[in-house]
């Protein structure tokens, strides 16, 4: 598992990112065209995390909008939870994010969702409100978490440990 490493989602990883994604979410999940709809997207970015056979084990997309990114989607595997790969994703989100001079990155995550909000505030991102009963199929509320600015010194310390406490450093050379 040490040699994982994260690329550019393509089309042709669409169908082994939807198996995990219906695996994921069974009862609300993208479809494939959504996938794809989201590749041609200009504004979108998305990357896997693939192990040395080039299995797929998990995903991450983003769109980049102004001074803002808005995290769309993260899943990893059922089989390849707390590995890290949750953090690998989104250390290479933050890193695209410094690229694009993003300031602010947020997303949406369901107030049940304790491994998500555990790993966003691991990050640093905050809950700032509550979008009422935003989840269609259970009516279930979305918090809405945002970081502060990326390019202030305590986020940036923060990747910097994370960064570190991760194995796989050579990810972010
Ligand atoms: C949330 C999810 C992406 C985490 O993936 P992961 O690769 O297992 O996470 P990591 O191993 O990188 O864990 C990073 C941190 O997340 C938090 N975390 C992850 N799983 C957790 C769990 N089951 N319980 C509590 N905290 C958890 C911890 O803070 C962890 O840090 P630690 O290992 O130092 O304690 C994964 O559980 C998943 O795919 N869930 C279903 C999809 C989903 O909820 N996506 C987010 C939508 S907003």
């Amino acid at each position: 598992m040490k040699k994982v490493k994260i690329l550019q989602m393509t089309t042709s990883d669409v169908d082994a990112v939807y198996k995990i994604e219906e695996m994921v979410h069974p009862n609300h999940h993208w479809s494939k065209d959504s996938f794809y709809n989201e590749l041609s997207n200009k504004l979108a970015k998305y990357f896997c995390v693939k192990d040395e056979n080039d299995k797929i084990l998990g995903f991450i997309g983003f769109w980049q909008i102004f001074e803002e990114s808005h995290i769309t989607t993260l899943a990893i595997h059922p089989d390849f939870r707390r590995l890290q790969l949750a953090q690998m994703l989104l250390l290479k989100a933050i890193e695209e994010c410094y690229s694009d001079m993003i300031k602010y990155i947020t997303l949406e995550v369901r107030e049940s969702n304790i491994p998500a909000i555990s790993l966003y505030e691991k990050f640093l991102f905050e809950s700032i409100g509550v979008r009422k009963n935003y989840y269609q199929d259970n009516g279930e509320n979305a918090i809405i978490m945002f970081t502060q600015n990326i390019w202030y010194d305590k986020f940036k310390e923060n990747i910097k440990t994370l960064k570190e406490n991760i194995n796989k450093v050579e990810l972010f050379k």
